[in-house]
């Protein structure tokens, strides 16, 4: 048979993601973000999300249907009717947000007739690999790092065999730059701006600390991230020199401090490579934007003889292609779709 047509269906976090791919094939990916609405709070608004979404659902999988119809040659857009299944995010991820999409997903899937599938948002970002239409191979570790996780995986099998390593025990690796951005006086999002600001600091200017990197954590967090003794230690620095009425070097700082977050990123996951002799990394989620982690992570690992994978950022941010991609693959793999009674969890283990 032919390989299946999936509308995917991602609202786990600020961006309403839609999706249409076919087998392995990518045919749309559409975004609509609501980052500009949170702007001004410095951070995601669960509230200001969920209502996002529901505004942004019906434009979105209109956009993406048109998408799709472009990329097969259609005179229009794809009809709904050519769907073979509908793909959701269930989880883990906001619950409010979470809920718009899970609910968008049961009216389509019910009111075409299809199979439905719930899916888990981190294995979803490790199926965007697939659509980059380079043949995939696995075993491989996976480091996803966004504004909503920091999480470390270890993939045997995309649709049989996905194990959590670890995750953050506090805030997610691109909240801390949001936070020490904010600290810095440098607006939102602030990853890109402590990226740019730091192309010319040094960044070996302060030692800031590296979360549960000691001798002692390697037992229970050995694959655990921890980024809030390093915001702390940064905004007491920065206090320190205001209170001694010095000029607080941003680009030393901003330079420093992404320095401490891509070196236990990369060695946390590369010592997972290591460990279960897995060649390959796979790095996921909006934060691979960051210059600097690409150029370690790229450098170490050929150190290490690691083979690293990264999808174009397009794929690698939050999106509903990663979604569809997901579904297919289960599909393939003669997974029976899920049932109704399925709920948004903001908590789903992988
Ligand atoms: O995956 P993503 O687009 O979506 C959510 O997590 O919702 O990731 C967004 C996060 C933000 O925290 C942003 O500050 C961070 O990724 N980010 C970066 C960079 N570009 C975006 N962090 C570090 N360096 C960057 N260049
Ligand atoms: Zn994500």
């Amino acid at each position: 048979s032919a390989a299946p047509l999936v509308l995917g269906i991602e609202t786990s976090c600020d961006e309403t993601g839609i999706g249409i791919v076919q087998g392995r094939r990518l045919l749309s990916n559409t975004i609509a973000s609501s980052m500009d609405e949170h702007a001004r709070y410095g951070g995601v608004v669960p509230e200001v999300a969920a209502r996002a979404h529901l505004e942004a659902l019906q434009p979105a999988i209109e956009a993406a249907l048109s998408e799709a119809g472009s990329t097969l040659g259609l005179d229009g857009p794809l009809p709904l009717s050519a769907l073979d299944a509908v793909a959701v995010t269930s989880g883990p991820g906001l619950a409010g947000a979470l809920m718009v999409g899970v609910g968008a997903a049961k009216a389509l899937a019910v009111s075409l007739g299809t199979p439905l599938y719930a899916v888990n948002h981190l294995v979803g970002h490790i199926a965007a690999d697939i659509l980059t239409g380079e043949e995939v191979e696995y075993p491989t570790v996976a480091l996803l790092v966004s504004g909503g996780h920091t999480s470390l995986l270890l993939v045997r099998d995309l649709t049989t065999d996905v194990e959590l390593l670890g995750e953050t025990m506090d805030d997610a690796a691109g909240e801390a730059f949001d936070k020490i951005a904010r600290i810095l006086g440098l607006p939102y999002p602030g990853g890109p701006q402590i990226d740019k600001a730091a192309a010319d600091g040094d960044p070996t200017a302060i030692r800031f600390p590296r979360g549960l990197s000691r001798a002692s954590d390697m037992q229970k967090h050995r694959y655990d991230f921890s980024f809030s003794g390093l915001k702390t230690a940064v905004a007491r620095w920065v206090e320190q020199r205001e209170a001694e009425g010095l000029e607080v070097p941003v680009a030393d700082v901003a330079a420093s401090f992404r320095e401490a977050v891509v070196d236990v990123l990369v060695t946390k996951a590369l010592d997972a490579c290591a460990a279960y002799g897995v060649p390959r990394l796979l790095l996921g989620g909006g934060v691979i934007a960051n210059r600097r982690l690409r150029e370690v992570a790229l450098a170490r690992a050929a150190q290490a003889g690691v083979a690293v994978r990264i999808p174009p950022l397009s794929l690698c941010t939050d999106n509903g292609a990663m979604i569809a991609a997901l579904a297919a693959e289960l599909i393939s793999s003669g997974r029976r779709p899920s049932t109704l009674e399925f709920g948004a969890d903001s908590t789903l283990p992988v």
